[in-house]
């Protein structure tokens, strides 16, 4: 019999396919994130075969030390910066994630969601209200800016990055991308503009959005420098991971004026949010919540499930990251 681990719930889609596989399945039920001690603790209470994780399960040497036999480790996840995956190839463990089609579409909708309400002003003009200030339409209340014929300066045109394209496009935004590699079918598709140089990107766009995963390269890749390269009206959106923005030069940024505003839903040290950034206004911060439709989170599941099963059945899972 396998048994299997999940240090936090998940949609059950995936969880009924591990059952009706006859599979022994422990989830953790637990509303609060597990420390990685309590991690290494639940393991060591069963062999378990495979161990299903989170973005926020730091997977490193010293769990692989604490359970040897566990040889496959599935994040619920499409970033899998949180697991050592060198380190798992080294001692012949498989890492898979879950990057579901349907999650960038998600994160693509929460992007667009965030542009949009920051051109509005929508949040703050929600507080407004709510405080009971309103008392009569005004000209001069709450002044935002169209995102029609502005620049959307993309930062990574994968999977996210490209349907954030798609629709911008729709919106009349124009374009503009810098990523490692030049995207032709990209560029089609979305009229979008190559940029070789960042720095000429952040220097052209109204909006920058960025869509790359957190590696060493990408670590900090938006410091003080590159915000000041940013025009004075600039937004910045970040859906992807916190640390590939510098998250002091940010606050520091937003207070000064050096950009016009921030829509985030990640952060360098989450779940801790810098108090300087929760008091300004020009920002809408959500709490990484830009894959939470339950499509998504639907189709994760069984993702996960599906690797689950296809290791077990002696074959290559479909989402393995560390070839
Ligand atoms: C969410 O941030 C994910 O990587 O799926």
């Amino acid at each position: 019999m396998k048994n299997i681990y999940l240090t936090r719930k998940i949609d059950d889609v995936g969880l009924n396919i591990l059952k009706e596989k006859g599979y022994n399945v422990d989830v953790n039920l637990s509303d609060a994130i597990p420390s990685h001690d309590e991690i290494i603790e639940s393991l060591n209470k069963k062999q378990y075969d495979a161990v299903v994780t989170l973005l926020t399960d730091k997977i490193d040497a010293k769990v692989f030390d604490a359970v040897p036999n566990t040889k496959l480790y599935v994040n619920y996840a499409s970033g899998f910066d949180n697991i050592d995956i060198v380190e798992a190839k080294n001692r012949g463990i498989t890492v898979s994630n879950a990057p579901a089609l349907i999650t960038s579409e998600a994160v693509a909708e929460h992007t667009l969601a965030l542009m949009l309400a920051l051109a509005a002003r929508i949040v703050e003009a929600d507080q407004f209200v709510r405080d009971g200030k309103y008392d009569g339409w005004s000209p001069t209340n709450f002044i935002g800016t169209d995102v029609l014929g502005k620049s959307l300066g993309l930062i990574g045109v994968g999977r996210i990055g490209g349907r954030v394209g798609f629709y911008a496009k729709a919106l009349g935004l124009k374009v503009i991308y810098h990523d490692v590699t030049r995207n032709v079918q990209f560029e089609n598709e979305c009229g979008a503009e190559f940029h070789e140089s960042l720095e000429e990107l952040l220097k052209k766009a109204d909006i920058v959005s960025i869509h790359v995963p957190l590696m060493e390269s990408t670590k900090h890749l938006i410091n003080w420098e590159r915000l000041n390269q940013m025009k004075k009206t600039a937004f910045l959106i970040n859906t992807s991971r916190g640390p590939v923005v510098e998250e002091a030069s940010l606050v520091k940024a937003l207070q000064e004026g050096v950009i016009s505003g921030a829509g985030l839903d990640v952060f360098e040290f989450e779940p801790k949010i810098p108090p300087e950034l929760i008091k300004l206004q020009n920002v809408i911060l959500t709490p990484h919540i830009a894959s939470a439709s339950i499509e998504a989170r639907q189709e994760m599941s069984r993702i996960v499930a599906n690797n689950i099963v296809e290791f077990f059945d002696g074959k290559e899972p479909t989402n393995k990251v560390n070839k």
